[in-house]
């Protein structure tokens, strides 16, 4: 067994070296098995390593927080971080998830409340019934229906688009002005998201006729999610989201929902994001 550094510290390029030799230690071999128990950083990483050693070696994912369990361990992205998140990584399956619903049933209240974020995040994309049992229950939400849900979600979206060439894009549903917000106001990733969703619904009823903002940004308050966010330079959150779209080449593309459950992705004006940063207390 071998503990690795917690969060992000584990998604380093010397803590990938330091277990590979610990494995050529070990003398591990191609039919020995990785086991991976942790948050999404040690999945991650745990991924890239069984991914890389020996060209591939098999893995298993035991998520421990709910974020880990329905979005992490699924859709076999690995990452490190390297001078920016995520920016090293392979395209990799683990060959099982084992997720314990009483480890997660015991999860400090700011970490369900962290991947719940994530998980309402699938309902509003894809399952209007997975929305509904957090808009009902809000935390209290039944666990397991919740976690078969939204892995569900994740895992349907991925097996159409495995290399994120199109659909999967949907996923980062909130994602584009969470991430800005995220950067700039040094706020964890599910709260930057739950005030980017709220964005993002306002830029959903702009071009896609979405009418239920009011609904989703109940549902996400009623998580103990912030709606609004923090004061940030308004001019700074626009330049991180223009880096998205320097990234996609040719206008900002953003997920956008035209009802609760369906969802597509859009080319969006600055006019529009304007709007929408406005509505979260930005500019
Ligand atoms: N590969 C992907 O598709 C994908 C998707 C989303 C997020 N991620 C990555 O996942 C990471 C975030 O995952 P996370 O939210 O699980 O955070 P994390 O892995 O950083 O863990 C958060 C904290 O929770 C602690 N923890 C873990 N299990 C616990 C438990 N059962 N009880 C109490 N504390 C526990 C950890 O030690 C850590 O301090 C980021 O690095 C992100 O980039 C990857
Ligand atoms: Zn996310």
């Amino acid at each position: 067994v071998r503990t690795l550094p917690d969060r992000d510290l584990a998604k380093s390029v010397a803590v990938v070296e330091e277990t590979y030799l610990w494995l050529n230690e070990l003398q591990f071999a191609r039919n020995d098995l990785i086991v991976a128990v942790g948050g999404g950083a040690l999945t991650d990483v745990a991924g890239f390593i069984a991914a890389t050693y020996l060209r591939g070696v098999p893995v298993v994912y035991m998520p421990t927080t709910l974020l880990g369990a329905i979005d992490a361990s699924i859709g076999g992205k690995t990452a490190i971080n390297i001078g920016g998140k995520n920016l090293a990584g392979v395209f990799r399956h683990p060959n099982r998830v084992l997720i314990d619903l009483e480890v997660l049933a015991g999860l400090p209240v700011e970490l369900l409340r962290e991947g719940a974020a994530e998980a309402i995040k699938a309902g509003l994309i894809a399952d209007p019934v997975l929305f509904e049992l957090f808009e009902s229950h809000g935390l209290d939400a039944p666990l397991e229906e919740v976690v078969r849900r939204a892995v569900t979600v994740k895992a349907d979206v991925v097996r159409e688009d495995f290399r994120e060439q199109g659909r999967r894009g949907i996923l980062n549903y909130g994602h584009t002005i969470g991430h800005a917000i995220e950067m700039e106001a040094g706020m964890s990733h599910g709260h930057a998201v739950a005030i980017g969703m709220v964005a993002a619904g306002a830029v959903s009823a702009r071009v896609a006729g979405f009418g239920h903002e009011r609904r989703q940004n109940d549902a996400i308050a009623g998580l103990g999610l912030p709606t609004a966010s923090p004061t940030v330079d308004a001019a700074r959150i626009r330049s991180l989201v223009a880096l998205d779209k320097k990234r996609d080449r040719g206008g900002l593309r953003m997920t956008v929902i035209s009802d609760i459950g369906t969802a597509s992705v859009v080319s969006v004006d600055d006019a529009t994001v304007d709007a929408a940063l406005q509505v979260v207390g930005i500019g």
